[in-house]
């Protein structure tokens, strides 16, 4: 992730410090970056002088006391609190400058990381979505300490980049990871109550949806341990609300050592020769399967707007440019009707009995008021 992120501020001319304590991860990042450049060149993207020039902007180095010049620093080590508050208390002490101390990180807050720096106000979230220098989207998240003037800075330069910046409140998940879960939890629980395989909720999700890949196709694709501890995190850091559980289907998998393509094998084998097995294309089943996905994602971008971690607009444009959905899930959400989603999921919640499936105060009042998002 790190390499990625250097890679598109030496593109847009930055002068870039990559910092890693392991020799080999900085000498893996070098060849990668060579053999992207070498790429772009060979697409007619950059010219070779261009490519030569990122390159040489590109300094890597295993000394923290290096970064000491830097105006932004963004981290993005391994997704541990110990680690990365020990990093924010030395950048902290090392750049006595204003330069602003930023982290990548997905599941911790930004307050815990940046509680730890003596002039916090200069702490803020800048998440990028994987592969960085492709996926447009990038989530800026202010803590309780943040100044105005670190997140416009922040927002500046990025949007400066060419990338799609929204605003997140410091919450678990921000917007993309939080609101995604139901596509993932919620096509699990399908398949788990034997009402379609992996392949038919596929299907729908990318034929009848226009999603660009199936839930289970992403999980493999993700990789089921990262997928399952994103998971169980947002379920802990939401005090275990229902609606984020986690799900023994997946667990299983991680245990048994199926992670997915990586490993050749998760809810698809990824053998030589391994056929993808059919969908049953029943339009009727299809349609149903992707309704109650779509509602369930619906229903957590409404919660989401209702809580103010993000505006309408934000809400949409992440998922639309951080998770390549088809369409904003809000704009969706009127299309639909409001109240045919308040009534879908009143059907559900009374069916099953599970808090798992309760309507957002927000959908059922716009409902009453017949109001839209838009
Ligand atoms: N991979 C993704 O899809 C993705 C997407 C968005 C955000 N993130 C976030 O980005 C961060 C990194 O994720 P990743 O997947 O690239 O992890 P990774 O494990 O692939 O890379 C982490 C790197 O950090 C280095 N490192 C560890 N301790 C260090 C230290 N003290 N100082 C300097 N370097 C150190 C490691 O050597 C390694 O090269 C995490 O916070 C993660 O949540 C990842």
């Amino acid at each position: 992730m790190g390499a990625g992120i250097a890679q598109i501020a030496a593109q847009n001319g930055h002068e870039v410090i990559m910092n890693d304590t392991q020799r080999v991860a900085l000498d893996r990042a070098r060849k990668g970056h060579e053999n992207i450049m070498a790429r772009l060149v060979v697409k007619e993207r950059v010219t070779p002088e261009e490519s030569k020039a990122t390159l040489k902007r590109i300094h890597y180095s295993t000394s923290l006391n290096d970064l000491c010049p830097c105006g932004l620093i963004i981290e993005a080590v391994i997704e541990s609190i110990e680690v990365k508050q020990a990093i924010f208390k030395n950048l902290c002490e090392l750049s006595e400058n204003k330069a602003i101390l930023a982290s990548n990180t997905s599941s911790l807050s930004i307050a815990s990381i940046g509680s730890v720096v003596k002039d916090p106000s200069r702490v803020v979230g800048i998440h990028f979505f994987n592969p960085a220098p492709l996926m447009p989207l990038v989530e800026i998240i202010p803590a309780v300490f943040t100044s105005n003037e670190t997140v416009t800075e922040a927002r500046a330069i990025i949007d400066s980049w060419g990338k799609v910046t929204v605003l997140a409140k410091d919450t678990p998940g921000f917007i993309v990871n939080r609101v995604a879960r139901p596509f993932y939890g919620e096509a699990v629980r399908i398949y788990e109550e034997g009402i379609a395989d992996p392949a038919t909720i596929d299907w729908a999700m990318t034929e009848l949806g226009g999603f660009r890949m199936g839930p289970f196709t992403l999980m493999d694709f993700i990789g089921h341990d990262i997928n399952y501890a994103v998971t169980e995190s947002v379920f802990e850091a939401f005090y275990y609300d229902p609606r984020y559980r986690p799900n023994f289907t997946q667990k299983r998998m991680v245990e048994a050592g199926w992670l997915g393509r990586k490993t050749g094998k998760g809810f698809y084998s990824y053998q030589e020769g391994a056929e993808k097995p059919k969908p049953n294309e029943d339009a009727k089943l299809g349609g149903d399967i992707l309704w109650r996905i779509l509602v369930m994602l619906i229903n957590e971008a409404a919660d989401a707007l209702n809580l103010g971690v993000a505006s309408k607009e934000d809400i949409d444009l992440a998922m639309t440019k951080g998770v390549n959905y088809p369409k904003g899930l809000l704009q969706w959400a009127d299309e639909k009707g409001i109240q045919n989603c308040v009534d879908t999921l009143d059907h559900l919640q009374s069916e099953y009995g599970e808090d798992r499936y309760r309507c957002s105060p927000l959908l059922r009042r716009m409902a009453r008021e017949g109001k839209s998002f838009y």
